[in-house]
């Protein structure tokens, strides 16, 4: 009875590792949590519904606070105790005059270059704050292969490929993908593989589960190129999409990248729609407070996120988060894909909708304060597909847009049935169980109903918490299994 009630609110699974799918607002409730994959790979070599898109509705207007300006409070200079990137969100405030968005507090919590979430540990596993899917299971990233391998034939199957995976973690699920790729040998040839990666800790982790190492390059010059030895493809690193050269077909894969970037957040008052800023109360702590006049992203991106919706869509909710960077980045994408051909993946948690309150900080596998300790916990928030479908289909006429489905309905039709079935014909007692957790898991609705062992521990599934939406190229058709 507890354990269904903290399964409620709170994200603790049977051995306490988190996965981050919940959200505190939207229609569900409960986030999930895992036991990490059996550390050894299995068999490498074997071979191996629900929301539907919106139809076209009425767009909505939204009536924009403007009352008075906002006073600024007296800021303390803090004791050298207190961590740098406190100071730092304290000196913006302070030198701003005023509070700062969520979505300014969000970016500096993760990617501030020097203290950053991200930045300078791996923040993955057990030992860590929370896991993903890859962690959960190596078939995670063997289906992603699939369809990269189904997409690259659709593509005709050319020479020279950018497989470009953003925010890749450990590498985990790129390691998986070119193992389980490795026996198509057209396929591993034509790729060069670009990691989008903001963390120097974790690139170097990246470059360790891919099994780097540089070589010569074939001229007279000096330089020197990265080889992972899992599929003999050249691999670099960029900070940012922008860095990655354009010219090629393109193939890029976002798993739970969406959901880190920064999201501003609205609330309806009696003065008409705020944002949610950030600021330093009298006892020097970091708290909430309401705009108390219209701010550029009120102006700018809640109007615009709010021409796609309804009006019923809006009248209902309280919150709205609104994700600017992740409209950027589809941008890009879109471009890219729209002007080389290929596409893009995106899976992550989140909802073919507007998005209400959902952003939610992790330490330790424990839910806490998102304003308790920055720059000590993850931040993430639901992701808005129905935002990246407008986004995308607004830069071209020449891509299109498929999903999302469930994560069940994706890896489903991969053929991930198939997959666990010839893992598990040759696998010790172990690995079988954790297998069969693993496959639940990802594909599974809630708590699994073959589950013998402590109540605790029930594996819940996240097959429809977890959603896939993919953009392509129309030339190349409609991508697997979005038919
Ligand atoms: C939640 S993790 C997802 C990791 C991986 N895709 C997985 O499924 O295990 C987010 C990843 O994106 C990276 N990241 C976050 N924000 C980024 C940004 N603005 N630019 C580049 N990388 C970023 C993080 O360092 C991390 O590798």
């Amino acid at each position: 009875m507890l354990r269904r009630s903290l399964s409620r609110i709170s994200p603790l699974l049977s051995n306490g590792l988190l996965l981050r799918s919940g959200p505190r607002c939207c229609s569900s409730t409960h986030r999930f949590c895992s036991s990490s994959r059996s550390s050894a790979t299995l068999n490498p070599s074997v071979s191996r519904e629900e929301e539907s898109r919106e139809s076209p509705r009425p767009a909505a207007t939204v009536s924009i606070d403007r009352s008075g300006l906002h006073n600024p409070p007296e800021h303390s200079h803090e004791p050298s105790s207190v961590p740098e990137l406190v100071k730092h969100l304290k000196s913006i405030i302070k030198f701003r005059g005023g509070p700062i968005s969520v979505a300014e507090y969000m970016e500096e919590v993760l990617t501030n270059p020097q203290s950053g979430f991200y930045i300078n540990r791996d923040v993955f596993g057990a030992g860590g704050d929370f896991i993903t899917s890859p962690d959960v299971s190596q078939m995670f990233g063997e289906m992603v292969g699939v369809w990269t391998m189904c997409l690259w034939e659709q593509m005709g199957q050319p020479e020279n490929v950018n497989l470009v995976e953003l925010g890749p973690g450990r590498g985990t699920l790129m390691a998986d993908l070119l193992r389980s790729s490795s026996k198509f040998l057209k396929f591993t040839k034509s790729l060069n593989i670009h990691m989008v990666e903001c963390s120097p800790a974790l690139q170097k982790v990246q470059y360790s589960t891919l099994k780097c190492a540089d070589e010569a390059m074939n001229d007279d010059s000096s330089a020197k190129r990265t080889i992972s030895m899992l599929s003999g493809s050249s691999i670099s690193w960029h900070a940012t999409l922008e860095q990655v050269p354009l010219g090629l077909p393109t193939i890029i894969i976002a798993h739970e990248f969406y959901d880190a970037l920064p999201v501003h957040q609205f609330q309806k008052s009696p003065r008409g729609w705020c944002e949610k800023m950030i600021d330093i109360s009298e006892d020097s702590l970091f708290r909430f407070v309401l705009s108390p006049q219209p701010t550029p992203a009120s102006l700018l991106y809640l109007t615009k996120r709010c021409r796609w919706a309804s009006s019923e869509e809006i009248r209902d909710l309280e919150h709205i988060e609104v994700c600017p960077k992740a409209m950027e980045l589809t941008h890009q994408i879109a471009k890219r894909i729209s002007l080389d051909g290929g596409g893009a993946l995106i899976v992550d948690y989140g909802k073919d909708g507007l998005i209400s309150d959902s952003l939610q900080a992790i330490r330790k596998h424990k839910f806490v304060d998102i304003l308790d300790n920055p720059g000590s916990a993850d931040l993430s928030a639901y992701v808005d597909f129905a935002s990246i479908r407008h986004s995308a289909e607004e830069v071209s006429d020449n891509i299109s847009v498929h999903g999302p489905i469930t994560q069940s309905q994706f890896l489903g039709s991969l053929g991930i049935n198939f997959r666990v079935e010839a893992l598990l014909q040759n696998c010790t007692e172990e690995q079988a169980e954790s297998l069969r957790t693993g496959y639940w898991r990802l594909v599974g609705d809630g708590e699994a109903p073959f589950w013998e062992g402590p109540d605790e521990l029930t594996p819940i599934g996240m097959g429809t918490r977890y959603l896939a939406m993919a953009i392509v190229n129309k030339k190349q058709g409609t991508p697997i299994p979005f038919e």
